[in-house]
């Protein structure tokens, strides 16, 4: 059987369905260039380096180079904050009162559990030295990367299979069928898992940006193919 025997309420269905699929996987590269970059409008792919800062960097650091940029006064900040985390974050040297005035300066008017801001993340405060210390691992922190990698993993894998599904029963070769469906699934797990994993190992940014790039294509791709051959002229 094939997916071009459905009836017509059927395949209008699934071609909706995958319209949004679409939408949805450009959407989320629109949001992680937007978070990556710290930009405010546009698709922007993400780069290597952004993924490292991302994944390897700590959250402080990370956050201030990307989406929290436009709060920070000057470039050389960054650089201090840094260099005062890569030296063991201590609680002592003129690293830290100048991290302490920057963060003092430039954050806690919104990271306060007293901030009175708008926009404020009271939630998150940066009051004390344990509270800032606590956003200087590497890398996201076992509780966001543990959040992120389910979220991801039951909402990729479930439409995923479904996108498959159909793809199994379009018209084209074995082999693409093959190399899409285990290009697709292979991409997610690898992906997320390098996440995680490149906390240890930085070189794994690497694999985080080819099996992205390797599932968000065979996604768009296998959409694409079940579209036009759910609505081909059976001949
Ligand atoms: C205008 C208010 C405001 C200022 C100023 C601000 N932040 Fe934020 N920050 C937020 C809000 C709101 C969030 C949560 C939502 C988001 O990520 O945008 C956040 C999230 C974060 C996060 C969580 C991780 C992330 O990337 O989302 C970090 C880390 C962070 N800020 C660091 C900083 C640092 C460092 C500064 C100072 C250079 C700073 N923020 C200044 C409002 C602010």
């Amino acid at each position: 059987m094939s997916i071009q025997q459905l009836n017509i309420q059927a395949k209008t269905a699934v071609s909706l369905f995958l319209l949004f699929v679409i939408t949805a996987t450009i959407s989320s590269v629109i949001l992680l260039g937007l978070e990556l970059s710290g930009k405010k409008r546009g698709l922007n792919i993400p780069t290597i380096s952004q993924i490292k800062n991302q994944y390897t960097t700590p959250t402080l650091v990370a956050a201030m180079r990307g989406n929290m940029y436009e709060h920070v006064s000057a470039d050389e900040d960054i650089d201090t904050v840094n260099a005062w985390i890569q030296e063991g974050a201590k609680k002592e040297g003129t690293l830290y009162e100048e991290s302490s005035k920057i963060i003092k300066q430039d954050c806690t008017n919104c990271h306060s559990k007293s901030s009175k801001m708008t926009k404020a993340i009271p939630s998150m405060p940066f009051d004390t030295y344990e509270q800032v210390l606590s956003h200087t691992d590497a890398g996201y922190s076992w509780s966001k990367m543990s959040k992120q990698a389910h979220i991801h993993m039951f909402g990729i894998s479930t439409f995923l299979v479904l996108i498959s599904l159909l793809f199994a029963y379009t018209t084209y070769k074995e082999t693409i069928k093959n190399v899409l469906i285990i290009g697709s699934f292979g991409g997610a797990f690898l992906d997320i898992f390098s996440w995680w994993f490149s906390k240890f190992v930085p070189e794994l940014v690497y694999l985080i940006f080819i099996m992205g790039g390797l599932m968000v294509s065979s996604i768009l791709l296998m959409s694409l193919l079940v579209l036009a051959n759910i609505w081909k002229k059976q001949g």
